[in-house]
């Protein structure tokens, strides 16, 4: 099965360096046009220049293929709403958004300024929904659309100094989640990729040897199913070194505590089978853990619970 973009139009975030360029590189060579995003700045989100966009889409058109470069700042609703007026004046559609622009203000949390935390916030979460909404009606009307998220095992597990940028990833996969449920009967898609790969995000994290096995390119290949036509849904791909993994949120059966029963010290006595991951499960949407805790109390009660 070869996996094509042919006629599809892609808008990458972030896509001047790293991660956001090798998506750029791989959806175009597999016939995507591609509009290649990035406000230039560096890693801290300082700063600005459309080089970094201009030298990749001079990449994909020596390849031979189709690109053009944007440098919106994705935390800037009219400029992303201009990106993708652009992208439709171009092209006609867009069928694939991958939210990937993102910056880092590592610090403790005590040490960390609330400036700090809500810049964080603002590019990686509040820029993926302007994205995602200035997309969004378009791929309603298409009736088709993919979307990928980018989150962090930083999110999903914390990370010391990233109190910030774990809230803004975890968020996104908070995002998917409803955006999965909204987007379903249109065909749109979306996927959360959390990636592990030597940028200049990690450069001073990693030995060089370590990042020269943590490619890019490796991750791109997980990103480039995520938002092909027969693509997955609601799905958190982890990916690095050649490695491909799904993360899941899982709740475990718990227990049941009668009306009198229901004190800190029974939660207590509990503890072991709360915890127990015997027959977690992974819901689909919120309201199916409602049903299990009224379905376990109408056992318990001897009533029938009427929603
Ligand atoms: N590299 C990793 O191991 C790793 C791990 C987990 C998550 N991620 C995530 O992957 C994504 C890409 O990271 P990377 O490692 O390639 O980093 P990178 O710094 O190489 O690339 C990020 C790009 O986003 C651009 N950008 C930043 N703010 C922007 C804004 N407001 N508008 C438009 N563009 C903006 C930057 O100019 C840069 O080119 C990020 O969301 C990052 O959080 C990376």
């Amino acid at each position: 099965m070869s996996i094509r973009f042919d006629d599809r139009v892609a808008i990458v975030t972030g896509a001047g360096n790293g991660l956001g360029r090798t998506h750029a590189l791989g959806l175009a060579a597999r016939g995507a046009r591609v509009v290649v995003n990035d406000l230039g700045g560096a890693r801290d989100g300082t700063g600005g220049s459309l080089s970094a966009a201009e030298t990749v889409v001079e990449e994909i058109q020596a390849a031979g293929g189709e690109a053009i470069a944007n440098g919106a700042n994705v935390t800037k609703w009219d400029e992303v709403q201009a990106m993708v007026a652009a992208a439709m004046g171009k092209w006609g559609r867009v069928d694939i958004l991958v939210n990937n622009a993102g910056i880092l203000r590592d610090k403790t949390f005590l040490k960390m300024e609330l400036a700090d935390f809500q810049s964080v916030v603002e590019v990686h979460l509040m820029g993926s929904v302007n994205c995602t909404k200035a997309v969004w009606e378009i791929m309603r009307e298409q009736n088709y659309g993919r979307i990928a998220m980018t989150t962090s095992s930083s999110g999903l597990y914390g990370n010391f100094g990233q109190a910030n940028y774990g809230a803004a990833k975890l968020g996104l996969v908070g995002f998917m989640n409803t955006l999965h449920l909204e987007g379903a009967k249109y065909d749109i898609r979306i996927n959360a990729l959390s990636p592990v790969a030597g940028t200049r995000m990690t450069e001073d994290l990693m030995p060089q040897e370590v990042i020269d096995v943590m490619t890019p390119e490796s991750v791109s290949a997980g990103l480039i199913y995520l938002v092909s036509e027969d693509g997955p849904r609601r799905t958190i791909l982890a990916a690095g070194a050649g490695g491909y993994a799904c993360a899941r949120i899982t709740e475990t059966k718990g227990i049941w505590l009668a009306p009198d029963e229901q004190t800190p010290e029974n939660v207590a006595a509990g503890w072991d089978t709360i915890m127990d991951a015997e027959g977690a499960e992974e819901y689909t949407m919120g309201g199916q853990q409602s049903m299990k805790f009224l379905q376990e109390a109408s056992k318990g009660l001897g009533i029938e619970l009427k929603r």
